[in-house]
């Protein structure tokens, strides 16, 4: 690395804890103890961990749809307050309108929110088309969400997540809700439309949810593992695998020995959270 491509801070959470009163019972749940986490400008950051430790909790504050109840969440070195067009948002259940045709929708933010206020509607359209294009769905612009198959509708998701032109993605599970192959599909897609080949400067900073641990290790930089009750950072694993990741990279050894360094992190919860009482021996529990 030369030393001008040392990489810069994009986002950093400092002993961030966000606690929930329930307002029936007055309990107090401790959702995300003191995360502390640095994210450079450019990184590909995936968390896991079992469900309930906090991952979508912290994403929501990043997105600042969440306040945290202690310690701080800040951008380029300002505290986030709320939700801004500089940080995109995706979930698992796409968010389409469906009355919306596909540019419709990918063209959403650019009618009625901030970011396309400055734009002609010249400029507008061949930014949608642009984005339709990115994500390869040049032809079905004028299908409505129906219309799509669930592949589709997270790749329309994508578009319009981009066209309002955000630093910052945050996904939520995105492909959580996709079969097993369009799901292995669209992790290559997203990293194409990412950037992947590109320098890290034209990168985007992203971060995404899963609870697949072999979707985290193909996708990511580092894998942020969190631990429940309280939601806690537990690792930090940097994936050393070489970019650009393609069909190959999950036959690379380095792919196996990653995702069971993780899953052996997590797999003792994995197990609690499924409903069992333990995990078996650590032999017997191996991925193959
Ligand atoms: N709005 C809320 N009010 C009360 N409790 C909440 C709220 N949101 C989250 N929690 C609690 O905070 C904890 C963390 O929830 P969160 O949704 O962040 O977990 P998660 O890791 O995203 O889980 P999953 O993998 O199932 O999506 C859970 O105990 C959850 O019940
Ligand atoms: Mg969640």
């Amino acid at each position: 690395m030369t030393p001008q491509a040392t990489p810069t801070t994009k986002l950093r959470l400092r002993s961030v804890s966000k606690s929930f009163i329930q307002p029936r019972t007055g309990h107090t749940t401790l959702a995300v103890a003191d995360v502390s986490l640095d994210i450079a400008s450019g990184e590909f950051i995936c968390i896991v961990g079992p469900s309930g430790c906090g991952k979508s909790t912290v994403l929501n504050m990043i997105a600042g749809l969440d306040t945290p109840s202690a310690g701080a969440i800040e951008k380029d070195g300002v505290a986030i307050t709320g939700p801004g067009a500089d940080r995109g948002v995706m979930f698992q259940d796409y968010a389409l309108m469906p009355w919306q045709t596909v540019q419709e929708n990918v063209g959403f933010g650019l009618h009625h929110g901030t970011p396309g206020k400055g734009f002609t509607t010249q400029q507008r359209q061949e930014r949608v088309r642009h984005f339709v294009e990115l994500v390869g769905l040049t032809g079905s612009e004028k299908k409505y969400p129906h219309q799509l198959s669930g592949g589709m509708r997270q790749r329309v998701a994508l578009a319009r997540l981009l066209a309002n032109g955000p630093d910052v993605l945050l996904m939520d599970e995105p492909l959580g809700a996709l079969d097993a192959q369009t799901r292995l599909v669209l992790q290559q897609e997203l990293l194409r439309i990412w950037g992947q080949t590109a320098p890290r400067a034209q990168r985007k900073t992203a971060i995404f949810i899963t609870h697949d641990i072999e979707e985290a290790v193909f996708l990511a930089d580092r894998v942020v593992v969190m631990s429940s009750h309280p939601g806690r950072v537990r690792a930090v694993i940097d994936i050393d695998l070489p970019r650009e990741r393609n069909e190959h990279t999950r036959a690379d050894p380095r792919f196996g020995q990653l995702s069971e360094q993780i899953w052996n992190l997590i797999r003792d919860e994995a197990w609690r959270a499924a409903g069992a009482a333990a995990a078996p021996p650590e032999a017997a529990a191996t991925p193959a």
